[in-house]
């Protein structure tokens, strides 16, 4: 009798001793957090090495080239909205004599233009000024090194494309 007491009390001191539960649910908490702090770092390294793709990009056509004059402007639509100034600058029949900027000043976002006689694309809202290429040269553009975006001309059979972001 005094035997089967004694297994008897074992066994409810097995099944309910608090520390084997405590260290159990320590033990797990911790594996809980260790898979949490590695599967963070693996996140972070996957993203270092595998970097978001770029933005899918589509060569459009603009106009035929015999149709746009030296100093003359059209004003093109991208798919995801930006308003682009492409603006004929010469006249030798190589796709140099275009450029394509963007038609918004970089400053507030008014409407910039093409001026032939003054060889420049002009911001009337604050008087900024950009040259040829579409570098601020006078203005609030200027004063922080603002430049007008340019995107990527080619002409194929007499007509002029454009690459622009889809996106
Ligand atoms: S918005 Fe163009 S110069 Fe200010």
């Amino acid at each position: 009798m005094t035997n089967h007491t004694q297994a008897a009390g074992s066994c409810e001191q097995e099944a309910s001793d608090p520390s084997d539960r405590r260290s159990f649910l320590s033990m797990l908490t911790m594996a809980l957090g260790l898979s949490g702090g590695y599967g963070a770092l693996a996140l972070m390294a996957a993203r270092f090495l595998y970097p978001a793709k770029p933005p899918a990009r589509q060569w459009m056509y603009v106009a035929a080239i015999g149709g746009l004059e030296q100093g003359g402007s059209v004003l093109f639509s991208a798919p995801n909205g930006q308003s682009i100034s492409v603006t004929r600058l010469a006249e030798d029949g190589v796709v140099e004599d275009f450029i394509a900027l963007s038609s918004i000043c970089p400053h507030l976002g008014c409407k910039v233009h093409w001026e032939t006689q003054n060889r420049r694309f002009f911001c009337p809202c604050h008087n900024g000024a950009f040259d040829a290429a579409g570098e601020a040269v006078s203005g609030p553009p200027a004063d922080s090194h603002q430049n007008l975006a340019r995107f990527p001309l080619k002409v194929e059979n007499g007509n002029l494309f454009i690459e622009v972001p889809l996106a």
